[in-house]
């Protein structure tokens, strides 16, 4: 089984002072920086680009996961890759040929990943299952942070966990994820939790830190 990682979501971060906080989540533990990149039309908000990533990338020698909530996102996994993403999410709904974007994120030299509206069923993802490295589990419908975890997930959760089967991919889950709500993630299957809302609220690295070790202790057991 793979290990447990916890990855901040800097959504919820100071965008203002946005270097100094993927330095202080990275000094606090995280194993994966989470970046949302919202498009306006895919989702009904607008985050950041790769330019600002980036800009980032200088910041922290964590994972870069990149998280695409965007449409099309073809034309743009390059500026991704080059923007120094060490992995590349990109959403099932996004477009109708899956199978080759997961094609063009693997020639890029990325990690690849496949997320899911809590409205889509596994069964996009049958097919593909040899071309993916993550699998995303979206716990709230995408474009906030700070909704609550759908309770439903947790069974979409042991449902992927079961087609993941013993493949080395990772089940990754994201929105609401909190201390409250990760042991029933982690007991469904997950090896990944995003927290955006849960760790940025605190003041600080050491804030970040407690909150941090928190989750990975639920993780862990
Ligand atoms: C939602 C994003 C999440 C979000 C999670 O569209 O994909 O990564 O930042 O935020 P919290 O942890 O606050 O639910
Ligand atoms: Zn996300």
């Amino acid at each position: 089984t793979l290990p447990i990682r916890i990855a901040p979501s800097i959504l919820a971060a100071d965008f203002a002072r946005l270097g100094q906080e993927v330095r202080d989540v990275t000094e606090a533990g995280a194993d994966w920086i989470h970046l949302d990149v919202m498009d306006g039309h895919f989702v009904p908000n607008i985050s950041f680009g790769p330019d600002v990533i980036k800009s980032l990338r200088s910041y922290s020698k964590a994972l870069f996961d990149c998280h695409l909530m965007i449409a099309p996102a073809d034309p743009y996994l390059e500026a991704f890759a080059k923007a120094g993403c060490d992995s590349i999410t990109v959403h099932a709904e996004a477009g109708v040929h899956l199978h080759r974007s997961l094609q063009t994120i693997r020639s890029l030299g990325k990690r690849t990943g496949v997320t899911l509206n809590p409205s889509t069923p596994l069964s996009v993802l049958e097919n593909v299952l040899d071309d993916v490295d993550l699998i995303l589990i979206m716990s709230v419908n995408p474009g906030f942070g700070g909704q609550k975890f759908i309770p439903a997930m947790a069974d979409k959760i042991r449902a992927a966990k079961a087609m993941i089967s013993d493949r080395p991919i990772e089940l990754e889950v994201d929105g609401g994820v909190t201390t409250e709500t990760a042991p029933a993630i982690i007991a469904a299957g997950a090896n990944v939790l995003v927290a955006g809302s849960a760790i940025f609220k605190g003041a600080g690295v050491d804030d970040y830190r407690k909150t941090i070790d928190a989750l990975r202790q639920k993780a862990e057991g």
